[in-house]
């Protein structure tokens, strides 16, 4: 399987991951859709809605202070360390749908968070942002202008912010390979990235333990989890191009 792979690799310059919550899972991070995911236990429309927003900001706030918790006290796991190794043979760009940071924590110099990021809040009516490490205390925060703060990040029914949407097309239509780790696929526009990397004849390659609704468009799937299969990858990458390795 690894050699094949590597069959598939030797030759890219330039190599786009585009992962979800499966890729943290393994920090501990619950994914949304798997067995124990958050959409089991919470309902999406009641929390990750600007509607819902709007109708209990209290109750959308204690649910992000609750994963801003889980997500300030989880580390980068071998996957995210495995992704950055990569660098050392490609240029190596990952668009995420997650907004854990983890990615950037490992070390990743080119991450594009298409879904936003949890540490970033934005006012519900001016210009205001920040960037805040810390849990609140008082809920919902607000805004130095008075109006309630919300997190900067997409719920369903938003559209991703422009500027990155571009980017993430256009980093998939120029790459060679696009490995696709940790990701049900479900949700647009994140899963039409693949298809845009395969109009360009990239090499799509997922990692997941389960099949997923794109399997079939796969060249190559590892049904392994992201902490498992990229570091193996990353060892193999070592052994037949270890020179390359700057
Ligand atoms: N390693 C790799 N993949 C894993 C692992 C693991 N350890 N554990 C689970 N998975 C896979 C699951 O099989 C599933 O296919 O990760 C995927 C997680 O899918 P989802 O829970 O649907 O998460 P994601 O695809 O990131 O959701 C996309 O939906 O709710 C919105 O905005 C939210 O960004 C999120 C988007």
């Amino acid at each position: 399987m690894y050699s094949s792979i590597i069959e598939k690799l030797k030759n890219a310059k330039k190599i786009v991951f585009v992962t979800g919550a499966g890729i943290s899972q393994e920090s501990g991070i619950p994914t949304f859709r798997g067995k124990d995911g958050l959409w089991r236990n919470y309902d999406a429309m009641k929390l990750a809605t600007i509607e819902a927003f709007y109708e209990n900001p209290n109750l959308v706030w204690e649910w992000y202070n609750e994963r801003r918790n889980n997500i300030f006290s989880s580390e980068p796991n071998l996957g995210h360390k495995a992704i950055v190794e990569m660098e050392k043979f490609f240029e190596v760009i990952v668009l995420t749908q997650n907004i854990d940071g983890l990615h950037q924590r490992a070390g990743s110099s080119q991450v594009l968070e298409l879904h936003g990021s949890i540490v970033k809040i934005k006012c519900t009516v001016c210009n205001y942002r920040e960037v805040i490490y810390t849990k609140f205390s008082k809920i919902p925060p607000l805004c130095p202008c008075g109006n309630i703060l919300r997190p900067d990040v997409v719920w369903f029914g938003e559209a991703l912010p422009q500027n990155v949407w571009k980017k993430a097309i256009i980093h998939s239509m120029d790459c060679n390979v696009m490995i696709i780790a940790g990701t049900s696929l479900v949700v647009s526009p994140a899963n039409t990235l693949p298809i845009y990397a395969k109009q360009n004849n990239a090499t799509l390659i997922e990692i997941n333990p389960d099949e997923t609704i794109m399997t079939d468009d796969m060249d190559l799937s590892i049904r392994s989890t992201s902490s498992v299969a990229l570091p193996k990858l990353v060892s193999v990458l070592n052994k037949n191009l270890g020179g390359r390795g700057s």
